[in-house]
């Protein structure tokens, strides 16, 4: 257990949002049953959700639905009835305006509790996307986004992904959110930014003085960063289907990991201009033509393989479908830090575990003293920071085995947040988002721009497997396995290889 200052603790002890309504649209849906109402739950038990805040659950029909949340919550640790009690029903068709002048009554109502001030709303958002702009605009016609001046109540909308399927479309909601809503009323949930390991990515570099120096193309060999997942597209053809791998992971995960990795160290470690550095991250990504693309990206799709259906054969998905279910690439961020090291990334489901991590690979010795031992003999050191399914991190180095005098080999000092004392029982990713959303703080959500630089750099890649499919031909891989070997190759033709993707 680390020794702290006593001043140092006030950092360890999470702030308590003031009263709020969360209006959670799409209560019935899947993502709520999943992840919200367990993250509400546990903020609510550790005291992080005041007991006079409300959750307003939009839904068309109440049936069944207490029932089917408190089945999600866990049985101990806390009392369920409780928190069933906060949440108020509001039922109806949401794409219809009868409903919102429903939800402006109930609104009205909750404003005027007895002994209870007005409080800030949270509007969450967890519907289809065509469904996004139409609820907030109908949201702006029924005044529930008007904010009355500082320190009044105010009024936010948390936004699930996708946000637009290309440039063009992202621009266009883009518009659309901007004619009801100001930049800073609106959270773009991209949940790994609320998982410890993604956060602790500024904290390493910039908290630290033993890893910046070294954090450059003069000691970096290359980067590589994973998001495996073994799980296939379950029951989520009908999304996927339009999306595929490159919209759904490598232009939000992927590159919110790529750029904290990569980012200059801001002035201070506030939500915009954290977010800058980021930006300027993202717009140095070099932007490849369409023959570039071909020579540094790979598509797959996963077949049948170690007993498990192919992605063409799961329920919802066509038979000819072209969809990508695991996508790698090679990319540069051309600025002086990063000139000339690459950034593998790849992504993809049905591989052989849920692995997600950003690896560091350092250079090799230019020279070995340990004759007859040459340099190339002796690997380049890794920093490994695993955001799950073990957060933490490994660091391997080369050292000496007991024996005779030369025998050295790789060695890793192994770092796992599990092993650390907690000072929060915020643990779910989507839990530290609600409570950032109910404080008012942007940081760990996205900004527009960011959003937009990232379409920047693949809306060409998806419309040249659009109207030239046969430039980049779908590679398979059985499901279960590490990818197509064309990926393999797109290292290997470097000279490296992709870390193992390995169960436990
Ligand atoms: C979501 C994607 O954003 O992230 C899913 O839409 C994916 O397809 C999921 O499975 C992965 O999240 P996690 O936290 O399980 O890695």
């Amino acid at each position: 257990m680390m020794d702290r200052p006593e001043w140092f603790g006030d950092f360890c002890v999470e702030t308590a949002p003031t009263p709020a309504v969360v209006v959670l649209f799409g209560a019935g849906g899947d993502l709520a049953k999943r992840k919200l109402f367990p993250s509400l739950y546990q903020l609510f038990c550790a005291g992080l959700l005041h007991r006079d805040s409300r959750i307003a659950c939009c839904l068309r029909s109440g049936e069944g639905f207490r029932e089917k949340i408190r089945a999600g919550l866990p049985e101990d640790g806390g009392d369920r009835e409780a928190f069933l009690d906060l949440l108020d029903l509001v039922t109806g068709d949401y794409r219809k305006p009868e409903f919102f002048q429903g939800l402006k009554e109930y609104l009205h109502a909750m404003d005027h509790r007895q002994g209870i001030k007005p409080c800030n709303r949270l509007f969450y958002l967890a519907v289809p996307p065509d469904a996004c702009a139409g609820t907030v605009e109908a949201l702006s016609h029924a005044g529930l986004l008007e904010e009355s001046g500082s320190g009044a109540p105010w009024s936010h909308v948390i936004l699930e992904k996708p946000f637009g399927k290309d440039l063009q479309s992202s621009l266009e909601l883009d518009r659309l959110l901007h004619c009801y809503l100001r930049e800073d009323q609106i959270y773009r949930i991209d949940h790994y930014l609320g998982k410890e390991t993604v956060q602790n990515i500024a904290i390493l570099r910039f908290a630290n003085t033993i890893f910046e120096p070294l954090w450059n193309n003069r000691y970096i060999d290359h980067v590589q960063i994973t998001i495996a997942e073994d799980l296939g597209v379950e029951h989520r053809a009908g999304y996927y289907e339009q999306s595929g791998l490159v919209r759904d992971m490598f232009q939000n995960h992927l590159l919110e990991m790529l750029s904290l990795a990569a980012m200059e160290m801001p002035d201070t470690f506030t939500a915009d201009a954290v977010r800058d550095e980021q930006r300027k991250v993202i717009d140095a990504i070099r932007r490849y033509d369409a023959a570039e693309w071909v020579a540094n990206c790979v598509r797959g799709q996963y077949i049948a393989g170690n007993g498990m259906a192919g992605y063409r054969e799961e329920p919802g998905v066509s038979a000819g479908s072209m969809v990508e279910t695991y996508a790698a690439a090679r990319l540069f961020v051309d600025n002086p830090r990063w000139a000339g090291v690459p950034f593998y990334i790849r992504s993809g489901k049905r591989l052989p575990a849920r692995q997600s991590e950003i690896a560091i690979v350092f250079k090799r010795i230019a020279h070995s003293v340990f004759a007859p031992v040459p340099a190339e003999a002796i690997t380049g050191d890794t920093l490994v920071m695993h955001v799950q399914p073990e957060e933490g991190m490994d660091l391997t180095i080369q050292a000496k085995h007991p024996g005779p005098r030369l025998c050295m080999g790789p060695m890793t000092l192994h770092f796992h947040y599990s092993e650390l004392a907690k000072t929060t029982e915020v643990t779910e990713a989507y839990a530290r988002l609600l409570l950032d959303g109910m404080l008012g703080d942007p940081t760990l959500f996205m900004r527009s721009d960011l959003i937009t630089s990232g379409w920047e750099l693949f809306t060409p890649l998806l419309q040249l497997w659009e109207k030239d499919p046969a430039k980049m031909p779908l590679c398979f891989y059985p499901a279960g396995s590490e990818g197509p070997a064309e990926s393999a190759q797109l290292l290997l033709r470097d000279g490296r290889e992709w870390r193992p993707i390995r169960q436990g």
